[in-house]
C-alpha cells in the first residue's frame, strides 16, 4: 500500500477522502471543480425506491459554523438513478458508493437487490435520516430494528454494507455492536444531529419540517467523540463524517479510529475542497514520514473497550 491507501473491508481506496451523501449529488455537480477520480470515492445522495418529493421549504438554515437541513430525501427514485445518474458517475469516479434509504425493510431490500448487479463498490445504508417521519432514523435509533434490517440486507446482497448510524441516541455503541453482529462490513459515523431554528419575530420554526439535522464544523468534535467511542466497541472499519473542513479534521478522525472520512457541508463553501484535501494530506504524510494506515486508531488515549 502507498501511504495514502486505505481499505474498508474488501474495498481498497486510493486515499481516505470520500464525499458525504446529500452534499455531492451524484458527482456531476462538482466535476468542474474536482477531478472525481482523484478522490477515494463518491457517496451518492440517498436513493429511495420511488421518486420522493422531500419536505416543504424552507429546507436549510445557516447556523453558527454549520447548517440545519431538512431536505427529506428528495430524489428521482431507483429506476432514474440506475438509468441516468449512475452510468456517468461510474465512468468518472474511482469508487462509487450508493446511499440507500427506505420507509420499510422491504424498501431497503428492493433497493439492495436492484443495485446488486450494477457494478457499484458498496452500499451505504442510511438508517439515520432525521428528516423523514417514517423509516430512516426510526431504524437507526433502535438496535433491534437496525439489526433485523441489516440481517435482511446481508441475505439480499453480496455488496459491502456500510451502515450509517444516527448520533441521536443515548449510546451509539449499542446500535454499532448490533449492526456489526448482523453482518455490516463498515460503519459510517455519523449522520446529522437533530436541531431546531426559530424565527423570533414570527415566533415560528424556520424550517418547513420544524426540525432538521445539524452539520458542518460545529459538529466535528461531537462526531469525533462518536468515532472514538465506536472504535472501542467494534472491530469492523469506521468512516468518520462530521465537520471536515481541512486535513486537521481528517487526521483527527483517522487517529480516533476511522479508516476513511466523508466531507459534506464544507463542499458548499469550497467546492474544490475534497481535491485539496487529497493533496494536503499527501504532503502532511510525507513531511511526518507516516501513512494513513499508521494513523488509524493511533490516538495515545485508547477508547474504553465495551
Ligand atoms: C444538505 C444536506 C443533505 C444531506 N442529505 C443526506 C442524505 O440524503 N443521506 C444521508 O445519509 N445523509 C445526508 N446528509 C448528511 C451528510 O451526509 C453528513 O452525514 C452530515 O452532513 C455531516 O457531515 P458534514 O458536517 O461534513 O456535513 C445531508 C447533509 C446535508 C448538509
Amino acid at each position: 500500500m502507498n501511504n495514502l491507501q486505505t481499505a474498508i473491508g474488501d474495498v481498497t481506496l486510493a486515499n481516505p477522502i470520500l464525499t458525504a451523501s446529500g452534499t455531492y449529488g451524484s458527482g456531476r455537480e462538482y466535476e468542474n471543480f474536482v477531478d472525481l477520480k482523484k478522490l477515494g470515492g463518491i457517496v451518492t445522495k440517498s436513493v429511495t425506491l420511488k421518486p420522493t418529493r422531500g419536505n416543504p421549504p424552507p429546507r436549510v438554515v445557516e447556523t453558527p459554523s454549520g447548517m440545519l437541513n431538512a431536505i427529506g430525501l428528495q430524489n428521482e427514485g431507483l429506476e432514474y438513478f440506475l438509468k441516468e445518474l449512475l452510468p456517468p458517475l461510474q465512468k468518472k469516479a474511482a469508487r462509487v458508493i450508493v446511499n440507500i434509504a427506505g420507509k420499510t425493510e422491504n424498501d431497503y431490500v428492493a433497493l439492495a437487490e436492484g443495485l446488486s448487479d450494477s457494478g457499484i463498490d458498496a452500499l451505504e445504508v442510511n438508517i439515520s435520516c432525521p428528516n423523514v417521519k417514517e423509516g430512516g432514523m426510526a431504524f437507526g435509533v433502535c438496535e433491534n430494528a437496525s439489526s433485523a434490517l441489516v440481517k435482511k440486507l446481508r441475505k439480499a446482497t453480496r455488496l459491502p454494507l456500510w451502515v450509517k448510524l444516527s448520533p441521536n441516541v443515548t449510546d451509539i455503541r449499542v446500535v454499532a455492536q448490533a449492526v456489526e453482529q448482523a453482518g455490516a462490513d463498515a460503519l459510517v459515523v455519523a449522520n446529522t444531529f437533530l436541531g431546531i431554528a426559530i424565527d423570533i419575530e414570527k415566533r415560528r420554526p424556520i424550517l418547513g419540517n420544524v426540525t432538521g439535522g445539524l452539520s458542518g464544523p460545529a459538529v466535528h468534535p461531537l462526531a469525533l467523540r462518536l468515532v472514538w467511542q465506536v472504535a472501542g466497541a467494534v472491530k469492523i472499519p469506521l468512516i468518520g463524517v462530521g465537520g471536515v473542513a481541512g486535513i486537521r479534521e481528517v487526521i483527527a478522525f483517522l487517529l480516533a479510529g476511522a479508516s476513511a472520512v466523508e466531507v459534506g457541508t464544507m463542499n458548499f463553501v469550497e467546492p474544490d475542497l475534497t481535491g485539496r484535501l487529497v493533496d494536503e494530506l499527501s504532503d502532511w504524510l510525507k513531511s511526518h514520514k507516516t501513512s494513513v494506515s499508521d494513523l488509524i486508531g493511533a490516538l495515545e488515549i485508547a477508547p474504553p473497550r465495551g
